[in-house]
Formats: C-alpha cells, structure tokens, sequence
C-alpha cells in the first residue's frame, strides 16, 4: 500500500522553509499532499486559489506531491485522502507546545495517523510567512526567503503599499 502523507498549513505564502519541508517529505512517502488550509476567520494577503497556484508552481518538479486546499478539521480530510501521516516542520523549541497539542488531538480524534516532525533547516529557523509578509510590505529583499516566483507575487500584492 502507498503512503500518503498531508502536509498541512496556511502557505500565506509559502517559503523555502515550507518547501524545505516538502521537499524532504516527499523523499520519504509515495505522495505528499500539500494542502492548504481554507480558514475563513483569519485574513490571509493571498487567496486560497493563489496559495495553491504559487505552491503548484513550486513544487512542479516533485512529481510526487499534490496541492490541494481543505476546509474543517484536518483529520477527516487525511482520512478521506486515505492519508495515513501528517507532515509537520518544526523550528524552534516555542513550536513545540502548539504542535505537540495539535499531535495530541489529532491522534485523539484517530489514533491511526502519524504525525511526522521535521526539524527544519538551519537556515530557516526564523523563517515565517508572517515575517516574509512583514519585510515584504515595507519593500525590503525576501529573494533568499520565499521561491521567485513568490517574490514577484509578493511585490505585487504590496505595490501600492508606500
Ligand atoms: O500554517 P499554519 O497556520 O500553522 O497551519 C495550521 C494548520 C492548518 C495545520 C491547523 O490550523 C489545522 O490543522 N487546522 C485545521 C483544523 C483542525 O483540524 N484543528 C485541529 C483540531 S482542533
């Protein structure tokens, strides 16, 4: 039987520390589905359309992930993809609290999916798309943040912001 494992996030947008993760991820698994979360109570800068876009794009040479985007709990999507991990990055020690709580409950509500932990890369410890978004909007570099084509999205979304 393949192993499918999620990958789940908010991708607002997504950066090299997110692809580190999937990319990694999908050396380990058949499938990795990348899948956004649709989360109508926060206010993303990006669509959920333009978050899969930009993600489809950046993973288009790993042909073992999907992108796909969710709404509800997590769990009932990884069950209905026949997903038997989730795929999480972790960067630092302050992550560990919200992600083991998230672990928990997630193998409360099926104790049959795994979550897998990634340390992220060293050089994306500080990484965050809320930070991206916060150097970008003031027009500072995040080529060595996000992929290019993020950048150029990015620089887009924040041109008529002085
Ligand atoms: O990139 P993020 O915002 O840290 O991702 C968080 C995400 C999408 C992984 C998390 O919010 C999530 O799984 N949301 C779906 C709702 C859910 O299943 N919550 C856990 C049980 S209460």
């Amino acid at each position: 039987m393949a192993s499918i494992a999620v990958c789940p996030g908010s991708f607002d947008p997504v950066t090299l520390g997110h692809l580190d993760i999937v990319t990694r991820g999908a050396k380990v698994f058949d499938k990795v589905i990348v899948a956004v979360l649709n989360n109508r109570s926060k206010q993303p800068l990006f669509t959920v359309e333009e978050r899969v876009q930009l993600l489809k794009e950046v993973t288009k040479d790993l042909p073992n992930v999907e992108i796909d985007s969710f709404d509800g709990l997590l769990i009932d999507y990884v069950k209905e993809k026949e997903a038997s991990a989730i795929i999480k990055g972790l960067r630092a020690v302050s992550d560990f609290e919200y992600e083991m709580q998230m672990a928990s409950i997630n193998r409360k509500l099926d104790e049959n999916v795994e979550t897998f932990f990634m340390m992220t890369n060293n050089k994306y410890s500080y990484l965050s798309s809320s930070i991206v978004k916060e150097i970008a909007k003031y027009h500072a570099p995040v080529a060595d943040l996000v992929p290019n084509i993020v950048e150029k999205a990015l620089k887009e979304k924040y041109s008529s912001v002085t």
